[in-house]
């Protein structure tokens, strides 16, 4: 008797615990869908200035654009990190690079103009910037992080969302990549200290050399302009 009140208690919890984790399921699956719909907002966005200058000017100050959602797996082991309590609302609240935007661009004032064309349209709300490039990371590290949320319009209501936009040269790109793939987030106590000096020496020749590119387009452009003017 006993046994067979036991398998009921186990199949009851089961049956409990199954639904709880199918609705914390979905909820998981609505969150997710809700940062896949923020990327393609932000990124049509910048798709759109692009076309603009695709059409309407001399040269485009936006190259490429990635995009990415952070991977559930990678979400969890962050919020455990930070400690973020676990739940939908916290995560919502406390990450900002859930849904992460990627944009390269030819030269260093490029990166300033995208994001303020992106953060001057009417329905973004800009809640984080750390510039990386007037302020490199110990290591090296140069770009432009901004955080913004944009609006979706889901069925029956509006929701705000957040979404990393990282903006960059392409030589900071070549720089972070390269970088990423031999080291980053493998930091140990033990980290050979020379290898971090030659990188943040890359780092710095790349960024020179960025600047020199940028002040011989200057040039070239002013070229260009006296030739109109003449
Ligand atoms: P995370 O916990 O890594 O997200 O750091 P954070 O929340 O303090 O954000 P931060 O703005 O410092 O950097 C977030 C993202 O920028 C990372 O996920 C990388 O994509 C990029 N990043 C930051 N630092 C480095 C770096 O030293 N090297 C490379 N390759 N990428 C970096
Ligand atoms: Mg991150």
């Amino acid at each position: 008797m006993d046994q067979i009140f036991s398998y009921e208690v186990a199949d009851a919890l089961t049956r409990q615990n199954g639904s709880e984790f199918r609705s914390q399921a979905e909820q998981f699956r609505e969150l997710m869908m809700m940062y896949s719909c923020a990327i393609k907002e932000v990124r049509t966005k910048i798709e759109v200035l692009s076309e603009e200058f695709q059409v309407k000017s001399q040269r485009n100050p936006i190259g490429t654009i990635k995009s990415r959602i952070k991977q559930p797996m990678s979400i969890f082991e962050k919020a455990k990190r930070k400690g973020y309590e676990l739940t939908f609302e916290s995560i919502k609240e406390n990450m900002n690079d859930i849904a992460g935007i990627r944009v390269i661009c030819p030269f260093i004032e490029d990166i300033y103009a995208v994001a303020e064309m992106l953060t001057n349209q009417d329905d973004i709300r800009m809640i984080q910037v750390k510039d990386y490039i007037q302020h490199p990371k110990d290591n090296g590290y140069r770009s432009l992080h901004i955080v913004v949320e944009v609006p979706i319009f889901l069925s029956d209501r509006k929701e705000y969302m957040k979404v990393e936009v990282q903006i960059r040269t392409i030589a900071m790109d070549f720089w972070a990549s390269l970088e990423h793939q031999i080291h980053y987030k493998k930091y140990t106590d033990n980290e050979d200290e020379a290898i971090v000096k030659e990188l943040k020496e890359c780092a710095d020749t790349i960024y020179e050399t960025d600047k020199k590119m940028e002040s011989i387009r200057r040039k070239l452009d002013y070229v260009e302009d006296i030739n109109h003017i003449i």
